[in-house]
């Protein structure tokens, strides 16, 4: 009705789209989402705090969930085995439950989830209860059937997500889940000194992100450059191997664009053999322990006159595309395990102008619903 279209424009503010607003807005939510619970060298989670020291003895700790929540749970995944650990199993809800892998009562299981009512989801949590584990979850919704069925959890605080393609869910889940682990290593002294600067990090995120979100109309070019390709691929490794998945994910649920996100680190075994002059490729490679192996992946990709999109941190252009030859991203650079809330940024603000370039519904893209309650 006339009505219900004029209050869906309200709440739109100034925006065209939900997915433009829910981006613009994560500087925003970032904060909502740390509110209360950084300490000066310290982090609180109200509904963690007991059973703590259950996790920490836990053998395994297993992240669940389906398509943009698994992906912020792989960005968290390499902080969380450094300050814990602890080995951490990536677990996409249906393929657990697909093959009924073992979980035993020494795991903790954590259930990622935005809506917290993924019948995928909530199926592998019925089913980590009936094997004993003790369940997390971490959700953006207030009294969802995840709250109230896991025995703990933290909620994202991003407000609410009415986009269907997650966007600053992805970011504050991969905030969450930081804080997550920060609370989990907290016994340890040998690593103090790294969580204290991770906290400082946190609490300077949410400007970086304001910072990125300065190359929307840079992204907006980049899209006008790429509405009539067939296919798009994005390449990262470690902490951005999520970024490749996620950026893939955006593009393809919403500007119905092929796209795949890969493991750099897999690029000889297979995909270097898609690589020519057309098909253009995503390279993440900011300032982190896998800088020089993107470098010369970069360069095997320059060999073979891929068509090169590289992303990198500031001022490092010349380091990553030594020929000028490629198109750059350049990104802010922040501690490690935050960069990729930093890159996804981008990527996000190109799948949404691809999108509205290519006339395609961005808040309702075809075929899909926000939350998938059936299996
Ligand atoms: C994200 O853009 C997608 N719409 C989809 O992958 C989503 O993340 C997935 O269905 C899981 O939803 P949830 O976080 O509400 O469980």
């Amino acid at each position: 009705s006339v009505l219900e279209m004029e209050v869906e424009q309200i709440k739109k503010g100034n925006y065209d789209h939900f997915m433009q607003k829910e981006i613009h807005e994560q500087p925003h939510s970032l904060t909502t989402t740390m509110r209360g619970r950084l300490r000066d060298n310290d982090v609180v989670l109200g509904g963690l705090k007991v059973h703590l020291k259950t996790i920490r003895h836990s053998r395994r700790i297993i992240f669940i969930g389906c398509g943009t929540s698994y992906n912020a749970a792989l960005a968290a995944r390499p902080f969380l085995e450094e300050l814990s650990g602890i080995p951490v199993a990536m677990e996409l809800a249906s393929d657990l439950l697909d093959r009924q892998g073992p979980i035993y009562r020494e795991d903790t299981a954590v259930f990622v989830s935005q809506s917290g009512e993924t019948a995928d989801t909530l199926l592998a949590l019925e089913y980590a209860l009936e094997n004993g584990a003790l369940c997390v979850g971490i959700t953006n919704t207030v009294g969802s059937t995840l709250a109230r069925k896991t025995h703990c959890g933290v909620h994202i605080n991003a407000g609410c997500e009415i986009g269907v393609a997650s966007t600053k869910a992805y970011t504050s889940q991969i905030v969450v889940m930081v804080m997550v682990a920060l609370a989990i290593g907290a016994d340890k002294i040998s690593t103090q000194s790294k969580r204290d600067a991770i906290i400082n990090a946190l609490h300077d995120l949410p400007n970086q992100v304001s910072e990125v979100l300065k190359l929307d109309s840079e992204m907006k070019d980049l899209a006008e450059s790429l509405i009539e390709t067939q296919s798009l691929l994005v390449f990262g490794r470690g902490y951005n191997y999520a970024t490749a998945l996620e950026g893939a994910l955006k593009v393809k649920e919403v500007a119905l664009m092929h796209s795949e996100g890969m493991l750099a680190g897999e690029m000889k075994h297979g995909p270097l053999a898609l690589v020519d002059e057309t098909l253009p490729i995503i390279v993440i490679a900011t300032r982190d322990a896998c800088f020089s192996k993107q470098q010369s992946v970069i360069q095997q990709l320059h060999a073979r006159k891929g068509r090169l999109i590289v992303m990198c941190s500031n001022g490092d252009v010349s380091s990553v595309c030594p020929s000028g030859s490629c198109r750059v991203i350049e990104v802010p650079q922040v501690a490690d395990c935050l960069q990729p809330v930093i890159n996804i940024v981008p990527l996000q603000l190109l799948a949404y102008h691809l999108t509205v370039l290519r006339g395609y519904d961005v808040d309702q893209p075809r075929n899909l619903a926000k939350s998938v309650t059936t299996q």
